[in-house]
């Protein structure tokens, strides 16, 4: 099978991941049986220097086309800079939010597991990260990120939250429908407390439950206490659903148990094509190291894979291999003395066929 993948490598260390990640691809693709035509395209800070704007038509026009798209990160510096300065519409991160409402996808699947044998490179202690296999359902193009009136006066700033019932719905079913192929347990996260549009999604996620799925278990926490859970008792979560924001928080946060944002995939589905794309941003501060993390963007390629092109096996063999690198020896985040290009030889080195059984036994001593 050929894929056209439509490629936005972003800014900093954005090309960093995304070309050891291509490379990683084309040397999977031939031990599968598949040709990827990967079509590289203008994104983010660099595109506004390049093309005038962050998201030029030419990339909104190709990733819809395409077959999947592989994200990188954008964005700038967080203090003082010139993207930074520029008016909301025109800014990176707005680019971001208009490709994910352009492609239609509300949901975003971001897995935090721990593999297994990797459980000390989590600060937390191994047998409370062991088993961890988590996924957050964030909702995406939705809620405060997108509500109307938003804006800024000389003496007052002001964003809507607001969540319209068919939008509770959709993502409400997606994580029922998920939780039923997992372990069949769905966390509602919500601040119902308190807000007035926490009680509403609340409600309809209940609705849903109710009608449709009352073979999955349900359960709610305040998203205060849910920060709180997710990394004092992570294995306790199976599939977490939440709104815009309170997804974006919590998946950093849950960064913590695996060790490194740096590790963390995403996949954004609910449109007509997928787009897959770390959970870290540009992170300008290690840019040009030669330091960055490729493996969440290797492990969303195999999101990609699994979810986007029906190619299970050629996404087990990719997570495979890289849990094998990182089992011989992690990245410089994660402890280890690997760089970017280091670590990407070792997965491509552990795809290779002759590669698997000796390198299996090291990264599952207990099997091995
Ligand atoms: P960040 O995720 O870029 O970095 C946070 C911390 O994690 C930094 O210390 C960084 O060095 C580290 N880190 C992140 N990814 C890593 C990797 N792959 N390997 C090793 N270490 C890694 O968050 P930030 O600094 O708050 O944001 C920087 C820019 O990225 C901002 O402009 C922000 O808007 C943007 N951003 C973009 C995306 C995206 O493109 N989807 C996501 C998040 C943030
Ligand atoms: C993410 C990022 C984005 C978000 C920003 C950069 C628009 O933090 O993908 O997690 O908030 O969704
Ligand atoms: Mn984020």
């Amino acid at each position: 099978m050929s894929y056209r993948i439509a490629v936005l490598p972003g800014d900093f260390i954005g090309p960093e991941v995304v070309d050891a990640t291509v490379e990683v691809l084309e040397a999977l693709a031939p031990l599968h049986g598949l040709a990827f035509e990967f079509q590289r395209l203008p994104f983010g800070g660099s595109a506004i220097e390049s093309h005038g704007e962050a998201l030029p038509p030419v990339t909104r026009e190709a990733a819809a086309a395409a077959d999947a798209v592989l994200m990188g990160s954008a964005g700038g510096p967080v203090g003082d800079h010139p993207w930074n300065r520029l008016p909301r519409e025109k800014r990176v991160e707005s680019g971001i939010l208009t490709l994910r409402r352009h492609l239609g996808v509300y949901a975003n699947l971001r897995p935090v597991t721990v593999f297994p044998g990797l459980e000390r490179l989590s600060p937390l202690r191994e047998e409370r990260a062991r088993g961890t296999d988590m996924l957050i359902v964030r909702e995406l193009t939705g809620g405060i990120y997108f509500g109307k009136p938003s804006g800024t006066e000389a003496d007052r700033g002001y964003s809507t939250m607001v969540y319209e019932r068919h939008e509770v719905e959709r993502i409400a079913r997606l994580a029922f429908e998920t939780a039923r192929k997992r372990r069949g347990h769905v966390t509602n996260v919500d601040k119902a407390n308190v807000l007035d549009v926490s009680q509403f999604w609340r409600d309809v996620v209940v609705g849903v439950h109710e009608s449709e799925y009352p073979d999955v278990t349900l359960e709610h926490l305040y998203v205060d206490n849910a920060a709180m859970q997710v990394v004092r008792d992570p294995r306790a979560f199976d599939v977490l659903v939440m709104g815009n924001l309170f997804g974006d928080i919590l998946s950093d946060l849950a960064a913590v148990i695996p060790g490194s944002l740096g590790v963390l995939p995403s996949a954004s589905l609910g449109g007509s094509v997928g787009l897959y794309e770390p959970v870290h941003g540009s992170a300008p501060d290690i840019a040009g190291r030669g330091v960055a993390n490729p493996v969440g963007t290797l492990l969303s390629a195999a999101m990609m894979l699994r979810l986007g092109l029906d190619q299970g096996p050629a996404a087990a063999a990719l997570e495979g291999a890289v849990a094998r690198a990182l089992a011989d020896d992690p990245t410089v985040d994660l402890g280890g003395s690997r760089g970017t290009r280091a670590f990407t030889e070792a997965v491509v080195a552990a795809l290779e066929p002759s590669a698997v059984s000796g390198a299996r036994s090291a990264a599952r001593p207990s099997a091995g």
